[in-house]
C-alpha cells in the first residue's frame, strides 16, 4: 500500500493544456503545482499491475498530454501513478500547425465513419493534430532521466516511442529505429516502453504499422532482442478485420508485449457551419479522441479479451479512448483489462485520477 501527496478537491481550477495556444507554448509553460493545497489522499484499493510491473492503481495517462518531465511531474502530483511521456523519436520533429485540437460532435464513431462535424465548444471529443512532434534525443533523454529521479518509487514512468522512416527506409531500418528509441528510453530510466504502431494523423508506415502484421513482427522481434526482458507495450489502432485480432493476440504472446488500444479513430473534420462543405486540415483525416470513440474502443477491447480467453493466453490489455466515468473503469477491469489509459479526460479534468480513486474506494471492482 502506498501513501502519497495529492491535492484537496478545492474549487480552484487546475491548470491544464491550453488548446488555444500552440504546442511550443504549452511545452515551455508546464502547469505548476500549488503545494499550499496539498493534503494526503487515500490509496486505490486492490492489487494492480502495469505491463507486468506492480502498480499503485490501474489509472494511466496515455501518450499525449505529458509533453515533458514538468508536465509529467504535475500529473504525478495529481494522483496519476502511471504516466506516459509523449511519443519521442530518434531526431527532432516539428509539430503540425495550429489548430492542434478541434472540438467535434460527440456522436459515437466507428472505424467505418469517415467524417465528423467540428463544434465551437469542447464538450468531450476532439480531433487531434500534432503529427507526433519530438525534441531531439539530446533533449528528451536527459529530461526522461530527470523525471525518473523526481518521481516517487511507486510511480511508473512509461515512454512512448515511434520510428521516423524515410522513403528509402527498409523494414530492417524501421525495426532498428524503433529498437534504438526504445533502448534510449530504457537507458534514460523509463520503466516501460510503449511502441506507437498507430497514428491516424500520419500517412507513413509508422502510423499504420499495426495493420501490417509481418512488418510489425519484425520490429517487435528486433526491439525485444535489443531490450531483453523488459516491460513492453504496443499501441494499436482500430482493427479492420477479425483475423487481425487473432494475429495480434498471438504476436503479443510470442514477444511478451501488452497491447494498448486504440490510438484514436481517423475521420475528416467538416467545419462547424452546417451549410459549409469545407473541411479542416485540407480534408485529410485526423485522429478523433474522447467520448466519440468510447463505443468503438469498448467493442475492440471485447474482441481482444474474448480471443485472449479462447486461447488461454495472457498478454495484458489496456484500453484507451473515451474513458471518463468510474463505471467504465470498473467494466474494463472486470472485463480483464490490466489498467486503463486516459488522455482527453486528464486534460479536461486534471483531478480525474483522484476522483476515480475515490469512486473505486467507495465501490471496489
Ligand atoms: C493532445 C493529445 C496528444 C496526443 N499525442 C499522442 C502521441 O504523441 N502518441 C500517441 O500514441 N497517442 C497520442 N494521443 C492519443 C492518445 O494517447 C489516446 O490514444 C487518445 O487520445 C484516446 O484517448 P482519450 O479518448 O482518453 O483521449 C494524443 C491525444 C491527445 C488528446
Amino acid at each position: 500500500m502506498w501513501a502519497y501527496m495529492t491535492l484537496k478537491l478545492v474549487d480552484k481550477p487546475f491548470p491544464t493544456y491550453d488548446a488555444s495556444r500552440d504546442y511550443e507554448w504549452n511545452y515551455s509553460h508546464p502547469p505548476r503545482l500549488d503545494h499550499s493545497v496539498a493534503t494526503l489522499n487515500s490509496d486505490c484499493p486492490g492489487r494492480w499491475t502495469y505491463a507486468g510491473l506492480e502498480a499503485a492503481s490501474p489509472l494511466a495517462i496515455a501518450a499525449g498530454p505529458l509533453l515533458n518531465s514538468q508536465w509529467l511531474l504535475y500529473y504525478a502530483s495529481l494522483g496519476f501513478d502511471i504516466l506516459t511521456y509523449k511519443t519521442v523519436r530518434r531526431r527532432a520533429w516539428g509539430c503540425y500547425p495550429m489548430p492542434n485540437l478541434v472540438p467535434v460532435a460527440s456522436q459515437s464513431l466507428f472505424s467505418s465513419v469517415s467524417e465528423v462535424r467540428a463544434q465551437t465548444v469542447m464538450r468531450d471529443s476532439w480531433a487531434v493534430s500534432f503529427g507526433m512532434p519530438s525534441r531531439s534525443p539530446d533533449v528528451w533523454r536527459p529530461d526522461l532521466s530527470r523525471c525518473r529521479q523526481q518521481l516517487a518509487p511507486h510511480q511508473i514512468l512509461a515512454a512512448s516511442v515511434v520510428a521516423t522512416p524515410e522513403s528509402s527506409t527498409t523494414p530492417v531500418g524501421l525495426a532498428e529505429d524503433y529498437a534504438q528509441c526504445a533502448d534510449w528510453a530504457r537507458q534514460s530510466g523509463a520503466d516501460v516502453v510503449e511502441l506507437n504502431f498507430s497514428c491516424p494523423n500520419v500517412a507513413t508506415c509508422d502510423g499504420q504499422l499495426y495493420q501490417q502484421l509481418d512488418l510489425a513482427q519484425g520490429v517487435l522481434e528486433t526491439v525485444r532482442a535489443k531490450l531483453g526482458p523488459y516491460p513492453l507495450l504496443v499501441k494499436l489502432g482500430a482493427m479492420q478485420a477479425p483475423d487481425q485480432v487473432v494475429g495480434w493476440i498471438d504476436l503479443a504472446r510470442t514477444v511478451q508485449a501488452g497491447l494498448v488500444m486504440i490510438n484514436c479513430l481517423g475521420a475528416k473534420v467538416r467545419v462547424e457551419d452546417a451549410s459549409s462543405q469545407n473541411f479542416y486540415f485540407s480534408g485529410t483525416p485526423r485522429g478523433i479522441a474522447g467520448h466519440a470513440t468510447a463505443q468503438a474502443v469498448a467493442e475492440q477491447f471485447k474482441q481482444f479479451a474474448q480471443q485472449r480467453k479462447s486461447e488461454c493466453l495472457s498478454p495484458p490489455l489496456i484500453p484507451v479512448g473515451g474513458i471518463a466515468e468510474a463505471s467504465q473503469v470498473r467494466t474494463y477491469l472486470k472485463g480483464g483489462a490490466e489498467a486503463v489509459q486516459v488522455a482527453t479526460m486528464a486534460m479536461l479534468n486534471p483531478k480525474w485520477a483522484m476522483q476515480i480513486k475515490a469512486a473505486l474506494a467507495a465501490q471496489p471492482c
